[in-house]
């Protein structure tokens, strides 16, 4: 995504506001992640980007836009903690969950998003299109440029998720 693009779009900023505006969420910004500065930058790209491609195929915007905000809501570098990356994996989602609900009261599909963002790493299948839309995202969004060949590939693995999970 073009940096702050997501500022201008006041739809989304609607969904997203009362979260942004919670310190807790705000804490993201000091601890760096891949390819983006900070977590905070990191957990924007990936809701921005999902209720973008959400909106385009008709899926829960609101639920993506929340759900992928919150996705990452922990607060350690985990290369510095004893876990190893599969714990890690494992791990962080559920941490996120924990932390999402003290913030907001989410929904059953805001909830499953959260926990099975790292859906290919672990075993836990997403229960809605729209777990999985973010689950790609934040995958692609850490290493690709977003609006080109990846907008094609989420949506071909959208496809042949169809029919596997109900359109929630
Ligand atoms: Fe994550
Ligand atoms: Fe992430």
């Amino acid at each position: 995504m073009k940096t702050n693009a997501w500022k201008q779009d006041s739809e989304y900023v609607a969904l997203v506001a009362d979260l942004l505006a919670q310190p807790e969420v705000q804490r993201l910004a000091e601890f760096t992640q891949h390819h983006h500065s900070n977590r905070l930058d990191h957990s924007i790209a990936v809701s921005y980007d999902s209720y973008v491609l959400a909106k385009k195929w008709h899926l829960n915007t609101t639920a993506v836009a929340r759900g992928g905000l919150l996705h990452d809501l922990f607060y350690y570098d985990w290369r510095e903690t004893k876990f190893d990356l599969g714990s890690h994996a494992f791990i962080h989602p559920r941490v996120a969950l924990r932390n999402a609900e003290k913030l907001t009261k989410l929904t059953p599909m805001e909830k499953d998003i959260i926990l099975k963002h790292m859906f290919g790493a672990t075993l836990a299948v997403p229960k809605y299109r729209e777990s999985l839309l973010v689950s790609l995202v934040d995958d692609y969004e850490a290493e690709h440029e977003f609006f080109g060949p990846l907008r094609t590939k989420v949506a071909k693995q959208l496809d042949r998720f169809r029919g596997k999970v109900s359109a929630g």
